[in-house]
């Protein structure tokens, strides 16, 4: 089965999830490799007087990124929302996505993110007036609720498809959950019977025989994966095979997968450049790391590296032993 988005027809049912401070270009574009259908950007604050920072900037930079480009915006003011995604269209957004699921304190206080699911009707003024701003496909994430005894999910996303959203993905938590606990379906499947529109079903899912039970159980038209992608932009390409043969994809070689990290480091150099790019590389460095029992020296240092040279050359010689380990 296709995923549809608005005018899009995806090539598979398993997307990246935004996260701020993780999926920047690189990062998406890594993933866009190994087969994740859509990779929002990090949300964007609506308000266009914060874009003028180096962060924002980087945010927004969507050079040599496939169609169709998801920008996904935080706000809560129906105006500067709407503005805000116009000014994205105008920049080359194919998709708008609304956030509506982020729990983070510094967002809420600005009663965005989350906060929104517990006023119904301001969530429709939003999507009415982003919806009539720009021509493009909008989609809307969000959580169960603002906490367990508030469960409104299935409620919002019948809203947001009478709005016209063209999908509503859904993390399995509250906002009040914040990431503890484990992601529950059932409101996801609640949601699924309101609703005809695409459901993307979101929330640890971490395997190729999670996202396929997740689907069965919810009827979701595709899954969004977060956490699980990062150390392993590959996990895109297994999602994909199994669910579109029921049989596992033939596991990645080590040696392959040092080629990907080293790329990858290249990519993050390139485009934050030399201080920020050694920064951001120690955090996909720990993640990548976090795979490999024997990496915990490595690891050390990795993180050690103050400079691009050095970290590249501790990444290389250190994933390129880890890669001749394997036995063949
Ligand atoms: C570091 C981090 C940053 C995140 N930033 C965003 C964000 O910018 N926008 C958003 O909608 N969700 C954000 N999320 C939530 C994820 O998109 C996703 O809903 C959540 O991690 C659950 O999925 P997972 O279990 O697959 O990680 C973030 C999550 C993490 C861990």
């Amino acid at each position: 089965m296709t995923l549809r988005i608005g005018r899009y027809s995806l090539a598979g049912a398993a997307l990246l999830a935004p996260m701020a401070g993780v999926t920047d270009r690189p990062f998406r574009q890594l993933c866009r490799a190994f087969g994740a259908a859509l990779a929002p950007a990090e949300m964007l604050s609506a308000d266009q007087r914060l874009w003028n920072t180096g962060k924002s900037q980087h945010r927004m930079n969507h050079e040599g990124e496939p169609e169709p480009r998801v920008v996904q915006l935080a706000g809560s003011e129906p105006g500067q929302l709407a503005d805000a995604a116009r000014v994205n269209v105008d920049l080359g957004a194919h998709i708008i996505d609304i956030n509506m699921g982020c729990p983070a304190k510094k967002v809420c206080n600005r009663q965005c993110g989350s906060a929104l699911l517990a006023d119904e009707a301001l969530v429709q003024r939003i999507l009415v007036a982003v919806l009539r701003a720009v021509s493009v496909p909008v989609t809307l994430k969000i959580r169960t609720g603002t906490d367990p005894t508030h469960r409104n999910a299935a409620r919002i996303a019948a809203l947001a498809q009478s709005c016209g959203i063209a999908a509503v993905a859904i993390h399995g938590r509250t906002r009040a959950d914040f990431f503890h606990g484990s992601a529950e379906y059932d409101t996801m499947r609640q949601a699924r019977a309101v609703m005809s529109v695409p459901l993307i079903a979101n929330g640890d899912i971490d395997s190729a025989e999670r996202a396929r039970a997740v689907l069965d159980f919810t009827g979701a038209e595709g899954v969004m994966i977060g956490r699980a992608a990062q150390g392993a932009p590959w996990i895109f390409r297994d999602v994909n095979a199994y669910l579109a043969t029921n049989q596992f994809a033939a596991p990645l070689l080590r040696a392959s997968k040092t080629a990907i990290i080293l790329q990858h480091l290249v990519s993050l150099y390139q485009f934050y450049g030399e201080h920020t790019g050694v920064r951001m590389a120690r955090k996909h460095l720990g993640w990548y790391c976090r795979q490999y029992s024997e990496a915990l020296d490595l690891r050390r240092r990795l993180m050690a590296a103050e400079d691009s040279a050095s970290q590249f050359r501790a990444a290389s010689q250190g994933f390129g032993q880890w890669a001749q380990m394997q036995v063949a």
